[in-house]
């Protein structure tokens, strides 16, 4: 949803500020821009397009800049065009202004605005907010007139402001949508999340909700700040290279092959050398739970439906899952001996946050299951389980939604240990059986030229069906939502029992169908859909487990898995339909790292 990037200090603006947005094209890539001052003069260069599109564009002009901020764009308000593209000049061209999120009641204050005499030349927002800001800088400081601006909006906003006036300035402001702003020596910067800087600097500062920061090279002012927030630098422990390609033609095919790792160390962190398992909720009052609600969006939500099987199996909790965008308007029953959980990539999911919110107003406590350090989520939280996937750029979600039912299963695992359901003999047996998951995914990996020969079989079908039984139901769900965001292909998930009571109608010769058929308690029964497919002439593709000869006499196309309990298949199963996905996008010729129309993290409703 919009990247911001802002640099002050003795090194090349344009570069580093051009650099940083680079790394942040996950998040939107309709439009880009920048503006920079250099002595007193305030420039704006913008363009439809991606930041290829802006370097083209900026290549003509030399830049000697003091300081400078740059924005990539996912269009809300506005067509994706050069008018639109950020920044966006106040009337006076005095001040200019990026900014990432929603203001929700711009219409009115537009209107107030046009009253006074004001114009506007785009569609946007952001505009409006830049104009608002101009007109009270007319009266008051430039931090002033912001914080007084902040005050008559609403919505969501991160924003970077510079002025001619104060060349060396830049002003940073947020409010539900993410900013941090990076140290270095004589040089500071600010980003929309972390891995943007991380070549410059490690040392970073969440801005807190409504604060105000002013960046200049030797020094950063604080303003509107709550007694509580703090400024010490965070040391980020995550390294460069895991927030670059390192040799993968993209980021998705990186991450869907860092799996196995992210799933170790997982592991690792969570079991002592006596198999016990441990996470630091002490907050939480587990054995008197009578009750889990998970709320998500999309790929989380998926976790969240593999989570109701685990823990209902381990821990004999009843689980629901709701979508954060559908529980917030639902005037949810929020139950004090419920425990909340809330799982999401980014932390910045604005509907997952808006449920967080309503549960909050019950003074129940959540625990967040999130990978970024220091997000909205994780601070808005009882209590927070960290992925530790690394950054996850590619748009599609692979290595994080691993990262999130991993975390899922200790954690269903942990309630059946505190609640004594588990002795310790089973608990060991489970975690062997677990611990063989990170091999066994790369057993997948060996078998990557036979998904993409299946990829290139299946290219032109006009749909897909993904059918997944019992816990490999939301499996099937997040295998079609992997194939429609980098391919276009339209792809339903349904529960393969489900078939008979609608679907089957779509079948024919030119519909494939993806069943997930590993060896479990309910093969028999999804071995008796596969041969109602294949009566009607159906095309199936069949994840199997490994000796199952009966699969061959039904179709070439399967795929094999390893060996393992039905329980921990979906870390299994979730990692050809990734790859199937991904091939099938390559072949395509489709920009598998940004699919059109998405955006990494969703920080508007
Ligand atoms: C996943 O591939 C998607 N791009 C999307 O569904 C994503 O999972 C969803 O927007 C939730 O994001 P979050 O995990 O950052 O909250």
């Amino acid at each position: 949803m919009c990247g911001i990037s802002g640099y002050t200090g003795g090194r090349s603006v344009y570069n580093i500020i051009i650099n940083c947005l680079e790394s942040l094209e996950y998040r939107g890539y309709d439009s880009a821009g920048i503006a920079f001052t250099a002595g007193n003069r305030l420039s704006v260069i913008k363009c439809k397009g991606r930041i290829a599109d802006l370097k083209k564009k900026a290549s003509t002009r030399k830049i000697n800049a003091q300081a400078g901020i740059a924005h990539t764009r996912w269009a809300t308000h506005g067509k994706p065009s050069s008018l639109n593209a950020h920044p966006h000049f106040d009337s006076s061209g005095r001040i200019a202004v990026v900014h990432n999120g929603i203001i929700e009641n711009y219409i009115d204050i537009k209107d107030k605005l046009l009253e006074k005499g004001y114009t506007f030349k785009s569609d946007t927002d952001t505009e409006v907010l830049a104009v608002l800001i101009g007109h009270y800088y007319e009266k008051m400081a430039i931090e002033k007139a912001i914080l007084k601006a902040a005050e008559d909006i609403t919505g969501s906003y991160a924003i970077g402001v510079i002025l001619s006036d104060s060349p060396e300035k830049i002003i940073a402001m947020r409010h539900d949508s993410p900013l941090v702003i990076g140290i270095g020596v004589h040089e500071n910067f600010m980003a929309s999340d972390v891995s943007a800087i991380l070549k410059y600097t490690n040392k970073v500062i969440y801005l807190q909700d409504k604060e105000l920061a002013v960046i200049s090279p030797e020094r950063i002012e604080f303003l509107n700040s709550k007694p509580h927030d703090k400024h010490l630098p965070v040391k980020i422990n995550y390294t460069i290279e895991q927030a670059q390609k390192t040799g993968f033609k993209h980021f998705m095919l990186k991450e869907i092959y860092e799996q196995p790792k992210v799933v170790s160390n997982i592991l690792a962190g969570h079991i002592t050398s006596s198999d016990k398992i441990h996470f630091d909720i002490s907050g939480l009052d587990i054995k008197n739970i009578k009750e889990i609600t998970i709320v998500a969006c999309g790929t989380a939500y998926h976790s969240g439906l593999v989570a109701k099987y685990i823990i209902e199996e381990f821990a004999r909790i009843p689980v629901n899952v709701d979508v954060g965008s559908e529980f917030r308007y639902r005037n949810p029953i929020i139950k004090d001996d419920t425990l909340f959980i809330a799982i999401s990539q980014s932390g910045e999911t604005a509907d997952t946050i808006a449920a967080v919110r309503e549960i909050k107003k019950h003074k129940v406590p959540i625990l967040a299951v999130c990978n970024v350090l220091g997000s909205t989520l994780t601070r808005e939280s009882s209590a927070t389980v960290y992925t530790n996937a690394g950054p996850e750029i590619s748009v599609a979600s692979t290595k994080a939604f691993t990262a999130q039912i991993t975390v899922m299963y200790l954690l269903g695992l942990f309630f059946a240990q505190e609640k004594g359901i588990f002795s310790k003999t089973r608990l060991t047996s489970e975690l062997n059986i677990f611990k063989k998951i990170p091999n066994q995914q790369k057993e997948i990996f060996k078998q990557s030229r036979k998904i993409n020969a299946i990829a290139k079989k299946y290219l032109n079908f006009g749909a897909f069906l993904f059918l997944g039984r019992n816990i490999n139901y939301p499996i099937a769900l997040e295998g079609a939502l992997k194939l429609k965001e980098i391919s276009y292909i339209p792809a339903e998930g349904y529960a393969s029992g489900e078939m008979k009571h609608g679907p089957i109608a779509l079948i024919d010769e030119y519909r494939a169908v993806v069943c997930i058929a590993n060896d479990s308690f309910v093969f028999d029964k999804v071995l008796s859909n596969i041969q109602e497919i294949l009566a009607r002439k159906g095309k199936i593709i069949v994840i199997a487990t490994e000796g199952n000869r009966r699969m061959t006499e039904f179709t070439k196309e399967t795929v094999f898995i390893s060996k393992t309990n039905n329980v921990y298949a979906p870390l299994l199963t979730t990692v050809v339909l990734q790859m199937f996905a991904y091939y099938v996008a390559v072949l395509k010729g489709f920009d598998v790292d940004k699919p059109r129309n998405l955006a990494k993290s969703v920080t508007v409703e």
